[in-house]
């Protein structure tokens, strides 16, 4: 635990360094380094409607027009990949994005890559392609928590943030990262933990460092779809109609939200080792966001039941590290080793 936490506090103090760093860089000299935006929706690119707003309606061209100062930092372009609120992500468009960074990227045109995004799933996609991406230049996903016609739009300040960041040479060799609230976070660490503040992204404490030049081994080229993971979200009275129905419809891995440190009350718990007999690979995790689920000094036997601790990985986390763990090895001792100490090989 002491080791967790000291690292916890290590890369906190990096990334304030590193956003402090950041804000300092107002000018660079030479020429400007090449950034290629690549543009998926989200509040960002939202338009105000009379409820509200909509999320992936404004086009990257007119969010650009909007923040005139981030051509004194690099010299960008674009690509309207979608637009969409990162509510509508799923494992195809995952897939699709992942394979466009990666030849974005081999095309030695650009020396980092920036995604708008929305921030509903932003640290999913991060670290999505934090395991699918296999080079050091730096990449980040930009979202706003105000639509992109507000009085007080707080898209602009991020993008401005999120460039000045990845143009900077301690950016090239780290994990993805995502910028909201004028601060960065990086992928294995991020997530959402607020409906509305501007600021609504944290860092919860992680296990494991993974720089997205790391070899996990995990490549989409030749992917054309995920296998199929779930989630279940554990209450007090948790019925298992959720688990059963996951089972029923064949999925490969399924993923519980376990309450506290990841625990299942019994009826979830001897439904979910009789589908690791029947081929399931069940993680468990814990709808906690901090403290992370593990096998030792717990209630719950997962080497007896056949389960895998999620470690500091959240359910939507664990979901993404599970399917891609499948496309490669049905074996749990290696998706074990995948949870407790990252993928490399
Ligand atoms: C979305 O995730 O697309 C909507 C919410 C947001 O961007 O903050």
């Amino acid at each position: 635990m002491k080791h967790r936490l000291q690292f916890f506090a290590f890369l906190t103090l990096t990334v304030m360094l590193f956003a402090t760093s950041c804000q300092k860089n107002e000018t660079l000299s030479g020429p400007l380094p090449k950034v290629h935006i690549i543009a998926t929706g989200g509040t960002i690119a939202g338009a105000s409607t009379d409820i509200g707003y909509d999320a992936g309606k404004v086009s990257i061209e007119t969010i650009l027009q909007a923040v005139p100062e981030l051509k004194q930092y690099a010299e960008l372009d674009y690509e309207q990949f979608c637009n969409i609120g990162s509510q509508d992500m799923n494992d195809s468009i995952w897939l699709s994005l992942a394979k466009r960074v990666n030849q974005v990227l081999e095309s030695g045109k650009y020396d980092a890559i920036l995604i708008t995004h929305g921030t509903d799933v932003m640290e999913e996609t991060a670290f999505f392609l934090n395991l699918t991406i296999h080079d050091p230049k730096p990449v980040i996903l930009v979202g706003a928590m105000r639509p992109a016609d507000a009085e007080d739009a707080d898209g602009p300040y991020n993008l401005l943030t999120a460039v000045k960041a990845i143009v900077r040479p301690e950016a090239v060799g780290r994990e993805v990262m995502c910028c909201l609230g004028g601060k960065i976070y990086e992928a294995g660490a991020a997530f959402k933990n607020d409906t509305h503040s501007i600021d609504a992204l944290s860092a919860t404490s992680v296990d494991w460092y993974l720089p997205h030049n790391a070899n996990t081994g995990f490549y989409t080229d030749n992917l054309e779809e995920l296998p199929e993971v779930g989630i279940v979200y554990c209450y007090g009275s948790n019925s298992t109609v959720a688990l059963e129905a996951f089972i029923n419809a064949g999925y490969k891995g399924i993923v519980l939200a376990g309450v506290g440190d990841g625990n299942l009350n019994q009826e979830t718990l001897d439904l979910a080792a009789q589908a690791v007999k029947n081929g399931v690979m069940i993680v468990r995790s814990s709808r906690i966001p901090f403290g992370g689920v593990y096998t030792e000094g717990g209630e719950v036997d997962d080497e007896k039941l056949g389960f895998i601790a999620s470690g500091s990985l959240s359910p939507q986390k664990s979901r993404i590290l599970l399917m891609l763990a499948l496309t490669v090895t049905q074996d749990i001792d290696t998706i074990r080793s995948y949870f407790q100490n990252g993928v490399y090989r």
